[in-house]
């Protein structure tokens, strides 16, 4: 297991962690193990989520991503160690205090049959809710607010079993957006979504992030993007965290082939500057076919 990129950032040198230097952290894992039956999907693993941060984690399919994020959403018991909700241990922490500082977006929601858009917006309320208390004006602007933002405002009266693929992910993200909770926690949310409105969640989230000051853990596949939108990278293989850092220094091609197996060149991103993965191994030519030649020594066209 190499380490290193963790080793020179958030755990400040060879010594082990400098606290002083460390950001601060409301939610984090220690010792965390978790199983499904007999079988250990995530082993020993120590995470401190940096406040006020995008972290995002990226790693193989299988690898135990949505099982971290479970479990830090409190859906899934840890086997051993715990998680720590402002230095308490989730377990300990009374269910409506976690739905008010935690919200989590599964990879695989499931929707109460025929229920509106609309209605499962407003689920999103029940953690500020009381069984004394109307529906507030505080609620009503909650969910105008996180279906505005998610641009699901128009399918507000249809049934949530009736739509896209695409448009029913960004449902799910108004929900989860409509409990305002200060940490955010989003499994894979631009599945489904087309390039256009995977930017436009990405930018959404980072907008929760730098106006709002809400902390965000998503889990994202497309390795590109989570370097443009991590401030965080965390990158899992077989239950363990890797290598992380912020995406300038975690992302490498090194990297890249420890985690997927894949060989690749970084090089910087023209739009951003950080790093830009462009998988390395070019296909070999068809028999016959004229060797293609790299897109930069190709002479222009007249
Ligand atoms: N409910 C479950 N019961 C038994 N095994 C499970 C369950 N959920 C996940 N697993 C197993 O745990 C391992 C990790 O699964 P997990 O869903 O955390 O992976 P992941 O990294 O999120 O993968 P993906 O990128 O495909 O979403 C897999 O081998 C999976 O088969
Ligand atoms: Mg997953």
């Amino acid at each position: 297991m190499t380490d290193t990129t963790t080793a020179s950032t958030a755990a400040g040198g060879p010594d082990g962690p400098d606290r002083s230097d460390a950001p601060a952290s409301r939610l984090s894992a220690r010792g965390l193990t978790l199983s499904y039956d007999s079988r250990t999907v995530v082993d020993g693993l120590d995470l401190d989520v940096p406040d006020g941060r995008v972290t995002v984690v990226v790693g193989p399919n299988a690898c135990g991503k949505s099982t971290l994020l479970r479990a830090l959403g409190r859906l899934l018991r840890p086997r051993h160690g715990a998680v720590l909700l402002d230095g308490r241990e989730l377990d300990r922490v009374p269910t409506r205090a976690v739905a008010r500082s935690l919200g989590l977006l599964p990879q695989a929601p499931v929707a109460p049959e025929a229920i509106t858009v609309g209605d499962l917006v407003a689920r999103g309320r029940q953690p500020h809710q009381r069984w004394w208390q109307q529906w507030s004006e505080a609620d009503e602007r909650a969910v105008t607010d996180a279906m505005d933002s998610t641009g699901v405002t128009e399918l507000a009266d249809r049934a949530v079993d009736e739509l896209s693929g695409g448009q029913r992910q960004r449902v799910w993200i108004a929900m989860a957006l409509a409990q305002e909770t200060e940490l955010l926690l989003l499994d894979e949310p631009t599945t489904y979504l087309d390039i256009a409105h995977q930017v436009e969640v990405l930018d959404l989230v980072r907008r929760l992030n730098r106006e709002r000051g809400r902390t965000v853990v998503m889990v994202l596949h497309d390795l590109n993007q989570a370097a443009r939108y991590a401030d965080h990278l965390v990158a899992m293989r077989g239950g363990r965290i890797v290598a992380q850092g912020p995406p300038d220094r975690a992302v490498t091609a090194g990297l890249v082939r420890e985690v997927f197996g894949l060989e690749a060149v970084v090089v910087p991103d023209p739009v951003t500057g950080g790093p830009l993965v462009v998988p390395g191994a070019p296909a070999p030519a068809a028999p016959g076919a004229p060797a293609s030649v790299p897109v930069s020594t190709r002479k222009a066209t007249p």
